[in-house]
């Protein structure tokens, strides 16, 4: 059975070229970057370029580019690192109610720390609104997390709006675009972050590795101390070959970025109105418009995700019920909770997340297969 794979927010198979870059790298340049031979200097020499080419993808220089072991060390690092550096001058932090669970999760260990989290809540379609950013603010707010894009629903948020009122007023801001580097265009000083969150597997590069973008003269305190690699703010032998995948990864997104995202929208709104036309009680989750390319997610009326996903699963179908790594739980969703969305009705939600090997001869077959399953689990009812 040929199966269609539309869960690219989940993860991306790795492009083969960055298989060829990192086997080459794993194969040529194996030393460790911090040793005083030759080898240790080619190395050395290769994670410079990779720090260079990064930091040129996202405007910055490339010290402010910390490689870690993916987005939610990156999340880990900027939240962790960046209140625990400032909690002498206060202890409030601002976050949306719709962020990653890194995020959320780091949050909890503030508060157990003894800092106040400000949650901000969200408009139906997902966004923050900047002047909500703005109200919550006190004197003693020390860091402000709001996400690029949401990996469940798509919705794209005002970052650069957020970002250009809290740089007037001197706060530290920190964007996870996990979801979105790759995708939509990622400048650090036109978005006005001070930190920024990225993670190489959701964009055909290889799983645990990212970076934290974190701009001059940020503080930060390290969250892994030893040899004081990486500035000092991520210690541990470097992972060379991920790294070199990461760079080779965002070089492929600069040149496919734009065509791919028309394409990937085209393909999703000819999806969106065939599902439509085909099902019942279907309703669109996140923004009309201000949302990533490849991102579809809808509620079904009187079914439960877990048992269509089943179905669509047996049929060749993969997708998710929303985030990947709430699929094995029974919570609803936090995210369709803050958009307002009913718990019965959220309760049936699927997300399709498209990518680069789908296409249109694809979707014939991807909307019967739904149309059937949501008519069998209906019919099951009755
Ligand atoms: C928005 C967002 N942040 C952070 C992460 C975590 O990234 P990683 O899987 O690289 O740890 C993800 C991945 O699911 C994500 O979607």
């Amino acid at each position: 059975m040929q199966r269609i794979y539309l869960d690219h927010n989940a993860t991306t198979p790795v492009d083969p070229a960055v298989i060829d870059v990192m086997s080459e790298t794993a194969a040529h340049f194996w030393a460790n970057p911090s040793s005083g031979h030759q080898p240790g200097r080619q190395a050395r020499e290769a994670l410079r370029l990779a720090h260079e080419s990064i930091a040129a993808f996202v405007g910055a220089t490339p010290a402010e580019i910390v490689f870690t072991g993916g987005g939610t060390e990156a999340d880990n690092l900027a939240l962790l690192g960046a209140a625990r550096a400032r909690a002498h001058e206060g202890r409030h932090v601002v976050i949306s109610a719709v962020e990653h669970h890194a995020i959320l999760e780091s949050c909890a260990v503030l508060r157990r720390e003894g800092f106040d989290i400000t949650e901000l809540p969200v408009s139906p379609h997902g966004r923050v609104a900047p002047g909500d950013v703005q109200k919550a603010i006190r004197k003693e707010t020390v860091l402000v997390s709001i996400m690029h894009a949401n990996n469940e629903v798509g919705t794209i948020q005002p970052i650069g709006e957020i970002g250009a009122l809290l740089r007037e007023r001197g706060i530290l801001f920190h964007s996870d675009a996990a979801q979105s580097i790759g995708k939509l265009p990622v400048q650090v000083d036109a978005l006005h972050v001070d930190l920024l969150t990225c993670s190489s597997h959701k964009i055909y590069g290889p799983k645990g590795v990212g970076f934290l973008y974190i701009r001059t003269d940020t503080p930060i305190a390290p969250l892994l101390i030893g040899g004081g690699q990486e500035q000092g703010l991520r210690s541990g032998t470097e992972n060379l070959p991920g790294i070199a995948g990461l760079a080779e990864t965002l070089d492929i997104a600069a040149q496919r970025m734009a065509a791919e995202g028309d394409a990937l929208r085209r393909l999703r709104e000819t999806l969106w109105e065939g599902l439509v036309g085909a099902v019942s009680g279907v309703r669109l989750n996140g923004h009309p418009t201000e949302r990533l390319p490849g991102t579809l997610n809808f509620s079904v009326e009187g079914v439960r995700s877990s048992d269509l996903l089943a179905l669509l699963d047996e049929a060749g179908i993969c997708v998710s019920a929303s985030a990947a790594c709430t699929t094995e739980s029974s919570h609803p969703s936090h995210v369709l909770a803050a958009m307002g969305i009913p718990a019965e009705l959220a309760a049936g939600t699927l997300r399709l997340s498209l990518g680069r090997a789908n296409g249109e001869e694809e979707i014939p077959q991807i909307i019967d297969s739904i149309a059937t399953a949501v008519h069998q689990l209906r019919k099951n009812q009755t």
